[in-house]
């Protein structure tokens, strides 16, 4: 992958792992938070709900991967509905605590927690790919190329979330820089939808993929969209072709 792309991974793991890690896992949790905070984790249980909602109900069987996949909740309620869960994510920290908080019973299916990156090629072939809020600190062209490279290794739907570029969304980020520095995510980069589009469009690799279906969440604080890119069915082999 692009220097821009390990470069920011490591920003990513930094934060995930060091920086953010109490207020990740609080805000993954149960326990009190702010006001703004819990904007942001309403918002975040609408697009898992709404993710694991473009998942087939019954997911017996199916291979599925969490890519970056946090303290793991998604990959918890994908296995209950039967799916074989990879959850993968560069942070050990966020991986220790995923698997600290994995239910003895997960009913039908199951999860496999792994450190790394959720591009790695030795995760194999899945069914189904759900990449929420883990891409949306990559540049544009770098999404499109892990896209591309996961497509590869899909064989039904990519499910991913993107920041939706806004007015807001700019004032918002504008005011994060007046925070102290050690205390800054890496910053989010927004995307249009309609570049978004062309650059999927562009992309030889995801030519057999078409966009099913979006989805905007806005929760206060939290601005997310939820897009899903579906395998298209072979063409049908033309019949009563003359000798
Ligand atoms: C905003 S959190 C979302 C976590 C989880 N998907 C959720 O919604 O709760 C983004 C996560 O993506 C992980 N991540 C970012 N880039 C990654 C990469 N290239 N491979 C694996 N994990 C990555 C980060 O470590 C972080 O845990």
């Amino acid at each position: 992958m692009s220097t821009p792309y390990l470069t920011r991974r490591s920003q990513l793991e930094t934060y995930f792992d060091r920086t953010a890690v109490e207020a990740w896992s609080r805000l993954t949790s149960d326990a009190p938070v702010s006001k703004i905070r819990a904007t942001v984790r309403a918002g975040r249980d609408t697009m898992r709900a709404t993710l694991l909602g473009w998942l087939p109900q019954d997911l017996t069987g199916r291979r599925l991967l969490d890519a970056g996949c946090g303290t793991g909740a998604l990959a918890v309620d994908a296995a209950r509905r039967g799916a074989e869960v990879v959850a993968i994510d560069v942070s050990p920290t966020l991986i220790g605590l995923a698997r600290e908080r994995l239910p003895a019973m997960v009913g039908p299916g199951s999860v496999e927690f792994r450190v790394g990156d959720m591009l790695d090629p030795w995760l194999g072939r899945f069914d189904h790919i759900v990449a929420m809020d883990s891409l949306i600190h990559y540049q544009a062209p770098d999404i499109v190329r892990a896209l591309a490279e996961l497509s590869l290794r899909t064989d039904g739907s990519l499910l991913f979330t993107v920041a939706p570029r806004t007015a807001l969304l700019t004032l918002m980020h504008a005011a994060g820089k007046l925070f102290p520095k050690a205390d800054r995510a890496p910053a989010i980069v927004p995307v249009t939808e309609g570049g978004l589009r062309r650059r999927l469009a562009r992309e030889q690799a995801l030519a057999r993929f078409a966009v099913e279906r979006t989805h905007r969440v806005n929760s206060g604080f939290y601005l997310s969209n939820a897009i899903e890119l579906r395998r298209m069915p072979p063409a049908p082999v033309e019949s009563g072709a003359t000798r």
